[in-house]
């Protein structure tokens, strides 16, 4: 049998180790978190071949743990995410949005995936964009998806899903828009090329100083990511968001995020979705 080494953690170790995903990532971890930390921190101390957490945190701020950042990041992250989580906000983009452009006679939208996780919320937005808008329209769709979690991305990149992944996927769109693995990929889904090619995925961290970004966009979603931030955070993070929103363009929260009056120019619609005036 083999024996899995359980390593024990300090308060002045659990301190040290959320204080730097805070200056990392914007993430707050209360004291609840504590068994998250060990058991996600664990897998980085077997892997470099450490023995408390101390050594891993004074690893990490050291210059040699540079290296070490992405998976310190990647580590700590939630990436619990659906295709078509909370399906309203797709109906909003169809019974809303698409109109909207056609009425418009735009040829080019472009959609914000932030935080968008291992993929499925912005193959989404691009399924639904292509079968409602590109298609019958003819008007491109651009969509942008974001993630500080460079593995997540990875997955996100790599376009291929369970069977069990997929089901919330309705069936003319998953009939369409993925291709069905064979042999000894039974029970995987493919995204097709014409969806992937709408995508470009980047790393983004919400918390950097800057954001390599020189567009407009008609649709940010930023769901169920704002929700591990302190409120401070959720207002500078949000603020800069509808900085690139173009006019009349929409912000789409989670269902348990609220803004309050911590950013302006936004008028509230429905279903967690905002409307920059
Ligand atoms: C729970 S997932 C949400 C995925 C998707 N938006 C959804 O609602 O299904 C939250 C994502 O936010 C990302 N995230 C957390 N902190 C971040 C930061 N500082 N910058 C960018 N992304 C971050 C995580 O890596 C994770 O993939």
């Amino acid at each position: 049998m083999i024996e899995i080494k359980k390593f024990s953690l300090s308060d002045e170790e659990f301190n040290k180790l959320r204080r730097l995903v805070f200056d990392v990532a914007g993430i707050c971890l209360s004291d609840s978190k504590r068994e998250l930390v060990i058991s996600r921190f664990s897998r980085r101390l077997r892997a470099l071949n450490l023995s408390t957490f101390d050594e891993y945190y004074r690893f990490v701020i050291s210059p040699d743990g540079v290296s070490e950042i992405q998976n310190f990041i990647n580590s700590i992250t939630t990436n619990k995410t659906d295709f078509f989580r909370e399906a309203h906000h797709f109906d909003f983009l169809v019974e809303r949005f698409v109109p909207e452009i056609v009425a418009s006679r735009r040829r080019e939208v472009r959609v914000w995936s932030a935080g968008c996780a291992t993929g499925e919320e912005p193959y989404s937005i691009a399924m639904v964009l292509r079968h409602h808008l590109v298609e019958p329209h003819g008007v491109q769709a651009k969509i942008f998806a974001t993630d500080i979690d460079t593995h997540a991305l990875d997955t996100a990149r790599n376009g291929i899903y369970e069977e069990r992944q997929v089901r919330p996927v309705p069936e003319e769109l998953l009939h369409k828009y993925f291709l069905r693995g064979k042999g000894p990929a039974f029970g995987l889904y493919k995204v097709k090329d014409c969806i992937k090619e709408s995508v470009s995925f980047r790393q983004l961290n919400f918390v950097a100083e800057n954001y390599p970004i020189s567009v407009f966009f008609d649709v940010i979603f930023c769901r169920n990511v704002i929700i591990y931030f302190n409120a401070e955070t959720k207002r500078r993070v949000l603020n800069r968001l509808v900085r690139y929103l173009a006019r009349g363009g929409y912000l789409v929260l989670g269902h348990s995020e609220t803004i309050f009056d911590t950013v302006e120019g936004l008028t509230y619609l429905k279903n967690t979705v905002y409307r920059k005036e």
